[in-house]
Parts: C-alpha cells; sequence; structure tokens
C-alpha cells in the first residue's frame, strides 16, 4: 500500500483542527512533520508544542523530519510529544549510526533523509539499520518548490538497491510532488509521498482524491 503523508507545514494554521479533521474523513493516516531551525535550513517552522497539542487532537501516524542542526538533540523531547518515527538529515547529523540507535531504542521507527545532490553510496552501511529512506526531490527549507527531476533516477537506484540487498526500508520522497509529478514517482519506486501544497492549497478534499488515484 502506498501511502500519501500530507505535510502540516502547508495547513492553514488558524484553522488546523478543521483542516485535520477532513484529512481524517478522507482516510489520511500519516501526517509528515517538518521541523526547522533557522540553522539547518533558512526557516523556522514549528517545534514541540505544536506537535504535543496536535498528538492529544489525533491518532494519525506522526513522521517527524528533522530539518535541525545535529538533531540527536531533539529525539527524546518529539518521542515524548508523540512521535511515531523520526527521519534526521544525513548531512547535519554529527554521529549518524548513534542517531539511528538512540530513536530506535525509544521504540519509534527511524529514517534517514537525503538532500538531493547528497549520493546514495553515503547510505551503504546505515541502510540497513533503518526503518525509512527520505529522498529530498527539493532543496529542504520551504514547500512549494519545484520537483527537481534527476531525483526520479535517484529513487529507481535505490529501488534497486534495495532489491538487490534484500532490505524492506521504505521509500519516501518530499518535494514539488503534486498531479504533474507523483506518477512519476509513485512509477520509480516511492512507497511513501509527502505533499504540501498539492494537498492544501486549494480544496482539501479533492486534491487528496486526485492525488490517491495515483497511488
Ligand atoms: C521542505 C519540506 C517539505 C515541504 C513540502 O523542506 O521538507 O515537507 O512541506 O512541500 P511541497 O509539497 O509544497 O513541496
Ligand atoms: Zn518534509
Amino acid at each position: 500500500m502506498k501511502i500519501l503523508s500530507p505535510s502540516l507545514l502547508s495547513i492553514d494554521f488558524v484553522n488546523m483542527k478543521s483542516q485535520i479533521d477532513i484529512l481524517k474523513e478522507e482516510g489520511i493516516t500519516h501526517l509528515h512533520l517538518d521541523v526547522m531551525d533557522g540553522m539547518y535550513v533558512p526557516s523556522i517552522s514549528f517545534g514541540m508544542p505544536v506537535i504535543k497539542s496536535l498528538r492529544k487532537y489525533t491518532d494519525m501516524f506522526f513522521d517527524v523530519h528533522m530539518m535541525v542542526e545535529d538533531p540527536d538533540r531533539y529525539v527524546e523531547d518529539m518521542k515524548e510529544c508523540g512521535a511515531d518515527m523520526i527521519t534526521v538529515h544525513i548531512e547535519a547529523s554529527k554521529h549518524l549510526d548513534r542517531t539511528i540507535n538512540h530513536i530506535k531504542s525509544l521504540g519509534i521507527k527511524a529514517g534517514v533523509v537525503l538532500n538531493p545532490a547528497t549520493p546514495l553510496s553515503d547510505l551503504e552501511y546505515i541502510l540497513q539499520e533503518v526503518d525509512m529512506v527520505l529522498l529530498m526531490s527539493v532543496n529542504p527549507g520551504f514547500g512549494g518548490q519545484k520537483y527537481i527531476p534527476y531525483i526520479t533516477q535517484k529513487i529507481k537506484d535505490l529501488a534497486k538497491i534495495r532489491k538487490e540487498r534484500n532490505l524492506d526500508f521504505d521509500i519516501q520522497v518530499d518535494g514539488g510532488v503534486n498531479l504533474d509529478t507523483i506518477q512519476m514517482v509513485i512509477n520509480a519506486g516511492a512507497d511513501n509521498v509527502v505533499a504540501g501544497s498539492a494537498v492544501f492549497n486549494g480544496d482539501i478534499r479533492d486534491n487528496i482524491r486526485k492525488l490517491r488515484k495515483f497511488l
């Protein structure tokens, strides 16, 4: 089953409750939470208090995408706020193996994120340890950017490696996924697609129904 993970970054924060209700009614089970620190990426988004409040309201699967320097510092906090999975950038982690094992030791899932230009070869030894690999298809930091075309080949290459090595991590793709690009991303081998602006800009129900057809 392919998963559509709406990104909270594009929600209308004043109407968060009613928009979450719409997601639930449309059968959405996973929410992608983009945490940005203004250091690793230029922008600042939201953090623990927002995630904690949301956790009280919904039982959706929370996948927390940490766009922060040295994410190891916040692993416990995120788990306490209700994260079901934490994904950390390979480029922002000082000791990636330690952080991945730190996350898993808390009984939640762990994923690693690669920026567009970071080669798959950097994953060689950690691949067997992770539950998910997130391939960024834009440079992280903002919603509403354009999908970078060379990522399609990267998804295919990662799916091939997974098959050859008989591993079972999920492949998530994040950035610029919309009605024009989702088919390509799914065909290339993605299991989980993140969509921010393509879900929340305009009619949310209609957007989800249209995107879902490709899953
Ligand atoms: C970008 C974030 C994405 C973002 C995607 O740094 O990681 O999750 O919300 O937004 P869209 O789908 O609009 O490209
Ligand atoms: Zn994200």
